[in-house]
């Protein structure tokens, strides 16, 4: 039985279609979606952009990241649905003629104007597609993140923006609440009854996040250099994945029930400020070295210029409520580390006697595997089988999701566009998320600006600088790498 949901007609337009996003992830999900029957006949794919050029033109431009052969039946007949415009998006006038001559002039069909773009252009497209009167009531926008750079600036694209749509037609994404492994947190934590009792302070010891990455800034050094890590992925992929973790039980998983828990948890993360910034914070930028054996440039090199941006951050946060006091949620990301995974511990207390003899017992863990290898591992004592007395052995109970699901399932930018259509707000952040997250954020920053805290380097290839272990150790604890298990 096919598990496709099919949506109702749509048309979408995509500002910034000769962009890295547009062309990397966007036009390829559209495509996947297509290929699998889920996009109606009568929906069209516009792709606007500054530069002119011919349908045929981008055509050829949107195959280069596709996995279709440009002479395709297949290519071909989704290109009939995909048309180009040339239209400078921040003014009125000129080639929104053109854009509006491409779009379904019902009125009353569902519009996404997708803009993967810089998130200053944000406002002025939104005031522009007001004064265009292409705020329609089925229009939906969807914004990428980083909706800004600081609170101040998230709340001047959200009013913005909000002067234009109204809060249901605005989807801001966080991909990583499109990966399959994330929305399975949900599940995992509130369709197993054996996890919630101990989910809190009584039966957790502590909680680490780690998203690490092998890839460099790469091309995208000159964007990366006035973001860094914090901005780039805690503001928002591990503070989404901390709330998922850390909330407490929606009455549904209805977008408004879901979301109003998360910003709860967002709301009770402990400041971080001048007075704990180098005890709480360790930032590190990635020196030359090597992944897989492979030389790799460090992040100045590559970028062509001395920089003070930190490419590694490793955070202890405080979720301040009754369930998780003195729980520390251990953050940590980086770019150039040795692998790229992206996971979640679940760190247990031990039991509260030993009957085996001190120190021969491990407290469990919950490892979350969010990528690659997805899975759920639940680390486990056991009886070592066999004659010649008590032994123990620590043992994962291993649910790996390549050996118990058989099918290949929609990457999160698919999943994400087609939940847009379906007006499925759960898995898009709220204006007020969006900024308590920036709230939190915001006092890091402004304790690196104030203190000027060391910023530390790391090989590339390595976990971090050792000051994160430090972080750790000094807790009497150490980081776990899903490698050793
Ligand atoms: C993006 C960041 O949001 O997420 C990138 O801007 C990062 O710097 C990427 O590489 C990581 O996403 P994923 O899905 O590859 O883990």
């Amino acid at each position: 039985m096919s598990k496709l949901l099919p949506v109702d007609p749509f048309d979408i337009v995509v500002f910034g279609a000769t962009g890295d996003l547009a062309l990397r992830k966007l036009l390829p999900a559209l495509f996947h979606r297509w290929r699998d029957g889920q996009i109606p006949d009568n929906s069209r794919i516009i792709a606007a952009s500054r530069d002119s050029m011919a349908d045929s033109e981008y055509h050829t431009l949107a195959n280069t990241h596709v996995d279709a052969a440009p002479d395709s039946e297949d290519w071909a007949a989704f290109c009939s649905q995909v048309r180009y415009v040339s239209v400078d998006a921040t003014k009125t006038g000129s080639g929104w003629a053109d854009l509006k001559d491409r779009l379904d002039p019902d009125d009353n069909k569902i519009r996404l104007y997708y803009l993967a773009l810089p998130p200053a252009l944000y406002g002025p497209i939104s005031a522009v597609l007001k004064a265009e009167g292409l705020c329609t009531p089925n229009a939906r926008i969807v914004l990428e993140k980083p909706i800004g750079k600081d609170l101040e600036s998230a709340r001047d694209i959200n009013r913005a923006v909000c002067d234009a749509f109204p809060e249901n037609n605005i989807f801001r994404i966080d991909h990583y609440l499109g990966k399959e492994t994330v929305q399975n947190l949900l599940i995992l934590r509130f369709a197993n009854w054996m996890f919630e009792p101990i989910w809190n302070s009584n039966g957790i010891d502590h909680v680490q996040i780690t998203v690490a990455e092998s890839l460099g800034a790469g091309k995208r050094a000159s964007y990366y250099d006035t973001s860094g890590a914090l901005r780039d992925m805690v503001q928002n992929h591990l503070l989404q994945l901390a709330c998922l973790v850390a909330m407490e039980p929606p009455a549904s998983l209805g977008s408004d029930a879901v979301r109003n828990e998360k910003l709860k948890v967002l709301d009770a993360l402990r400041p971080i400020g001048p007075a704990e910034i180098s005890r709480d914070v360790v930032r590190a930028q990635y020196r030359s070295g090597a992944i897989e054996g492979e030389p790799v440039a460090g992040y100045t090199d590559e970028l062509g210029k001395e920089s003070e941006t930190e490419t590694f951050v490793a955070i202890k946060a405080a979720v301040d409520n009754w369930r998780w006091a003195g729980v520390p949620f251990y953050l940590r990301t980086g770019k150039r580390m040795s692998s790229r995974r992206s996971e979640i511990v679940i760190q247990f207390k031990p039991v509260p006697h030993d009957i085996v003899g001190a120190g021969r017992l491990h407290p469990n863990r919950l490892v979350i595997r969010l990528q690659p290898d997805e899975g759920v591992k639940m680390m486990l004592m056991t009886k070592d089988p066999g004659p010649g007395g008590l032994r123990l052995r620590y043992v994962p109970l291993n649910l790996s999701y390549a050996d118990t699901f058989e099918e290949n399932y929609p990457d999160a930018y698919e999943r994400l566009l087609m939940a847009v259509v379906r007006g499925n707000l759960s898995l898009f952040m709220r204006r007020d998320e969006v900024e308590a997250a920036w709230k939190w954020v915001d006092g890091i920053i402004g304790a690196w600006d104030q203190e000027s805290p060391n910023l530390y380097s790391y090989a590339a290839g390595a976990d971090g600088p050792s000051e994160a272990d430090v972080l750790l150790k000094l807790d009497d604890r150490e980081w776990f790498d899903g490698a050793r298990y």
